[in-house]
């Protein structure tokens, strides 16, 4: 508990003043209402309705302001008690979501090829949202609680010195040690199953995070079914265990209540013994009560807190996911490139799967076009992925222009590459700022230039509102060819020294196909490009082809020299014939 209390502290910390001034109003709130209120209504009953009845009517309208002046003053306190109370824990949260998104940043490609993206998304949103629960609750009983305790001491301890007999009594706090059996209990169960709650929420959020990018597929395949089926069943399990995390949380109290009252009973057999006054025993019964409901409290604060540390724990999982590709402190600046790369003696594999990449061998000069050919899952992409870093690799170097890919800023490293997917991703935004991605300080003359390069202009001044249309999200609204050049005005506007092509398999009309290809040959001149081809017409002007099987380059050269040497080379390219 002390380390969750540790944990919590940490969050909270920048925001302490607020704290602590919530906690002035909040006993100045408590104050008045337990002590001023009721003393006031004594007073007023015993002052103003005495048999006499003779205030004047100015006496009764002061005291009749007293009632909405108190009030007030209550009313005032309290929210802002409860107001500076929640600033603290809101930002303390923000700050959190803030953290976690920022390192969901840096973390490594394959970290979220891992990981269900849904249950990121709850881990940022919901465990948070738990985490401001306990926060709030945790905070406004470390406020009024240790008062509560102090104040019942004070007072038994005063009179236990005033009169005889009734330290005996005080034999019923005996009692008192045993109710943190039932609180390590029931706070160990809570934790557990607040986690497996939070492991179903993930769940629940993954399971519409996928049915809403598979829209298409659901409708395609007539699976509304099976998917309605599928979040029943996730909606039922996340209701289970959040009923259990109800059980265990509720069970607490009644549990620590039969103990306390087992104490009082003891304070209440002992103290007739003794002999005790009744006025004194009154008083004395009522401070115990006071200390095992606050002892009671502080059970619920325990489990309360275990609850948010188990959220808590979920989010700085993230926190503290190790970030692969790092970077080098001492990295010195790099660019701009002349654009030769390197690979010597390259390994690489996912995770602990087998090898994908295997003493891989390669020199592509700068300025020069080389094609990557070979069957499906020989490496390309891997190969390709390596050298802007989105993976590092396990045995061997990759340089640029001589120097480790390691030893550059990864900021100055990716400056130098332009990447052209099979599938570009669109941002949900207009078709000038999409392209704009490749050059973010770029002027609206620039993209457009880039656009009529990638001989996308024509078709964006066809759309509604031209430059200004928005795409939708990941660019639905836009076709498979319109996307594409997107991508490639995006390249020419980046007018990096390396550019990366993974060439579209999916077969676009030919119009489309021949502009992507106009463009393409524009945008490679001058540029060290990597490209993965399918079309052989792409192929045969590479100066350099890399053939790939099984994770090796088992031969490289330009077409005609692969074509009378390499077998799986010739099979390639007749198959393509
Ligand atoms: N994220 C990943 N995690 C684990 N294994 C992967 C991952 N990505 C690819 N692989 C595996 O690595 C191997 C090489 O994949 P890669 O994508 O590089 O092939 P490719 O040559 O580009 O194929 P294609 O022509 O079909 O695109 C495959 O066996 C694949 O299953
Ligand atoms: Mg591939």
């Amino acid at each position: 508990m002390i380390n969750d209390i540790k944990v919590f502290y940490a969050l909270i910390r920048p925001y302490q003043g607020k704290i602590w001034m919530s906690a002035i109003f909040g006993s100045v709130g408590g104050a008045l209402t337990g002590a001023g209120l009721t003393n006031g209504v004594e007073r007023l009953f015993s002052n103003v309705f005495s048999d006499d009845r003779s205030l004047s009517l100015n006496e009764i309208m002061l005291v009749a302001a007293i009632f909405p002046l108190l009030f007030l003053v209550i009313g005032v306190s309290n929210f802002l008690g409860a107001y500076l109370l929640h600033s603290a824990g809101l930002a303390a949260i923000r700050d959190l979501r803030v953290r976690v998104f920022d390192r969901l940043q840096q973390l490594s490609f394959a970290y979220f090829q891992n990981k269900a993206s849904g249950d990121l998304i709850a881990r940022i949103t919901g465990d948070t949202q738990m985490l401001q629960i306990t926060l709030n609750y945790v905070a406004r009983k470390f406020i009024t609680q240790p008062a509560t305790i102090i104040g019942a001491l004070y007072f038994l301890g005063l009179k236990a010195i005033q009169n005889d007999g009734v330290l005996e009594i005080y034999l019923c706090l005996a009692a008192l040690p045993i109710v943190v059996f039932p609180i390590r209990h029931f706070s160990r169960k809570l934790s557990r199953k607040a986690i497996k709650q939070q492991e179903e929420f993930g769940g629940l959020t993954q399971n519409i995070a996928q049915n809403l990018s598979a829209a298409r597929e659901v409708r395609a395949f007539n699976l509304e079914e099976r998917e309605s089926t599928r979040f029943r069943d996730r909606a039922a399990h996340l209701y289970q265990s959040q009923m259990k995390v109800v059980k265990y949380g509720f069970s607490l109290p009644p549990v620590i209540e039969t103990i306390s009252s087992i104490g009082l009973s003891i304070a209440f057999v002992i103290g007739y013994y003794q002999g005790v006054a009744g006025g004194v025993f009154t008083g004395v019964f009522l401070a115990l009560y006071f200390l095992y409901t606050a002892v009671k409290s502080l059970g619920m604060f325990a489990a309360e807190l275990s609850k948010g540390a188990a959220a808590l724990k979920r989010v700085e999982e993230i926190l503290q996911q190790p970030i692969e590709v790092a970077e080098d402190p001492e990295a010195k600046p790099f660019g701009p490139a002349k654009g030769d790369i390197q690979f010597d003696q390259v390994d690489f594999s996912y995770d602990s799967s087998p090898a994908v990449l295997q003493s891989v061998n390669a020199r592509i000069p700068g300025g020069s076009i080389c094609a990557l050919v070979g069957p499906s899952g020989s490496g390309k992409s891997t190969f390709v992925n390596l050298v802007p870093r989105f993976f590092d690799v396990a045995n061997g170097t990759i340089s640029i222009d001589g120097r480790d890919l390691r030893s550059m800023p990864l900021k100055d490293l990716r400056q130098q590459i332009a990447v052209v997917s099979q599938d570009p991703v669109l941002f949900d935004d207009t078709v000038m700022e999409n392209i704009r991605l490749g050059r973010q300080d770029a002027t609206d003359e620039e993209v457009k230039a880039a656009a009529k390069d990638a001989f996308a202009d024509e078709f964006i001044k066809s759309l509604d509102n031209g430059y200004n249309e928005i795409v939708g999200e990941r660019g639905a609204r836009l076709s498979g060819g319109q996307r594409q050049r997107l991508a490639i005005a995006r390249a020419f506007l980046r007018s990096a020294p390396i550019l990366i092509l993974d060439e579209a398999t999916s077969a676009l009309d030919s119009e489309s196909e021949e502009k992507i290809q106009q463009a393409l040959s524009k945008l490679v001149i001058g540029k060290t490009v990597l490209i993965i081809a399918h079309r052989f017409s792409t192929i045969v002007s590479a100066q350099q082809i890399l053939v790939f099987e099984n994770g090796r380059i088992i031969d490289c050269g330009p077409h005609e020299e692969l074509l009378e040497r390499c077998q799986l080379y010739k099979s390639l390219y007749q198959r393509q014939l």
